[in-house]
Parts: C-alpha cells; sequence; structure tokens
C-alpha cells in the first residue's frame, strides 16, 4: 500500500513536472522579506524572547508551530537528530517527552548535551538551543501521560520505540493487547519506560530571515555569573566565497 494522507496534499505524477526537480535542487531559493529583528526587539533573558516569538508563531496559527528538532551525541560523538513535541515551556527550559528505552534516551543518558531546533518558515524565523538535558519528575511525566488521549497512553505502551520489529502487525497486535489488560481502566498508568526531559539551555540563537540573505541573528550565551550575553551574528556564510556571477544567490 502507498502513502495515506488525511489531507491529500497534491501530489502529481512525476511525469507532469516541467522540470528535473533533482537537476534544479541549486535553484531552489526564497526571498526572506517578511520581518528584522533589532537590539531593542530583544528582551534580557532568551526565555523571554522565545516566549514572544512562541506566542506570535501561535497567533500566526502556524501549523505544528511546537515540532522541533532534537540533536543528541553519542559517546563516540556520532550526532543523531529527530522531531519530538515541545509540550511545556517554563523559565528553565523546554520540555518534550518520550519512550525512556529509546535510542535517543540511551544517547542522553550517555551525553546530556543536546541542541533544539525550531523552523518556522511562514515566520521565516528559525531558533537555535543548546543545553543539557535531565529528566522531569516522575508527578510531571505522570501529570502529563494522564492528560493524554486514551489512544496516546496505548501507544505509550504499546510501542517499542527504536527497536526493529518484523512488521506492523506487531505493533496492532500490543496495542490490541494492552487495551485488554486495561480495558476496566481508564486513565492508565504511566509506563516506567516513558517520561518527559528537560533542556535547560545555555545558548539560544534567534534569526530572522532577511531580504538578500543578510539575516538578523542574535545568540545569547549563559555568563558563569547567571546573566545572558547577546551578541549578533553574521547573517549565513561568506558571500566572497560564492563566485561572483551566484552572489545573489546565496
Ligand atoms: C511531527 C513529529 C512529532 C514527533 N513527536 C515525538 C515526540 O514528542 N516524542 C517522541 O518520542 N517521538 C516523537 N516523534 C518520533 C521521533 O521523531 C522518532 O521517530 C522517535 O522518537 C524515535 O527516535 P529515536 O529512535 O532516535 O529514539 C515525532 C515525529 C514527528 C515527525
Amino acid at each position: 500500500m502507498g502513502l495515506i494522507f488525511a489531507t491529500a496534499p497534491a501530489i502529481r505524477p512525476e511525469s507532469s513536472l516541467k522540470y528535473d526537480p533533482v537537476k534544479n535542487i541549486e535553484d531552489l531559493r526564497k526571498a526572506y522579506h517578511l520581518g528584522a529583528l533589532e537590539h531593542e526587539d530583544l528582551t534580557l533573558d532568551p526565555m523571554d524572547m522565545f516566549r514572544r516569538w512562541w506566542h506570535e508563531a501561535i497567533g500566526a496559527e502556524i501549523e505544528e508551530a511546537n515540532a522541533m528538532t532534537l540533536a543528541t551525541a553519542n559517546s563516540q560523538g556520532q550526532p543523531f537528530a529527530r522531531i519530538v513535541l515541545l509540550k511545556g515551556l517554563h523559565q528553565e527550559g523546554f520540555e518534550f517527552f518520550t519512550n525512556y528505552d529509546s535510542d535517543k534516551s540511551k544517547e542522553m543518558a550517555e551525553n546530556p548535551q543536546v541542541a533544539l531546533l525550531f523552523f518556522w518558515k511562514e515566520m521565516e524565523r528559525q531558533v537555535r538551543i543548546e543545553g543539557k538535558v535531565e529528566k522531569v519528575s516522575k508527578e510531571r511525566s505522570e501529570q502529563y501521560f494522564q492528560s493524554r488521549p486514551r489512544g496516546s497512553q496505548i501507544g505509550a505502551w504499546t510501542s517499542p520505540q527504536s527497536q526493529v520489529i518484523p512488521d506492523r502487525s506487531v505493533l496492532e497486535a500490543n496495542a490490541k493487547q494492552v487495551e485488554e489488560k486495561y480495558a476496566d481502566i481508564d486513565p492508565l498508568p504511566v509506563p516506567e519506560h516513558w517520561g518527559g526531559y528537560i533542556v535547560r539551555p545555555h545558548t539560544i540563537e534567534f534569526w530572522q530571515g532577511r531580504a538578500n540573505r543578510l539575516h538578523d541573528r542574535f545568540r545569547y550565551g549563559l555568563q558563569p555569573d547567571g546573566h545572558w550575553a547577546i551578541n549578533r551574528l553574521e547573517g549565513w556564510r561568506r558571500r566572497a566565497a560564492r563566485p561572483a556571477s551566484r552572489e545573489q544567490d546565496y
């Protein structure tokens, strides 16, 4: 069976495209023009700044604004990245929930230094976060778990996240077993292997796309005395390194 979409995106057959989308990758580009970010727009604490952009992203009805890339690195320094959903925003950091037996959890146990990334393309904004991750309390995991729809609770009990399974029927059979076991129990108890993490940031960068790749970037860095230093950074890459004819393109 092919892909199933609830609301089908307009997928056109390959032959109907007027150009070769692979050969034309280098021609894909977009001019950014929606906004600007100036020093005077910034708050002293980057979490206040994030909250401000978060309000704007939700106000702009950005779909899955809480989808963020979580990058981890294992003890050999091999990086891994995947999307998780932001489920809590606190002055101390960013919260998400996952399976404690998953690959990402093993990587975070080996190396708690992680990065998060938000890309809100409709606003031409990116937020980069680096920090240290730790597990949230069992009470907090319970509280969030029990706020989830029953189907997601069953999913958390069912899914052997990151393990190789022979086919989908294994997941479906597991889900059925869990449903039968907990038929009379609502809400389900939180599984031992499931819970939250909080990323406590030490660096946060706010990026606003600007015309001609002269983007606005401000990076906050946590100082040993607890205050945040703010630096403006160069927009993207050294334009002189590009051939002159392509200068406007990058
Ligand atoms: C939009 C989206 C949201 C997701 N949200 C979560 C999440 O909140 N928690 C989670 O564990 N996995 C989430 N996933 C699945 C992860 O990307 C990943 O496949 C899974 O956690 C296994 O990762 P790992 O093998 O690196 O541990 C999400 C995936 C997508 C595309």
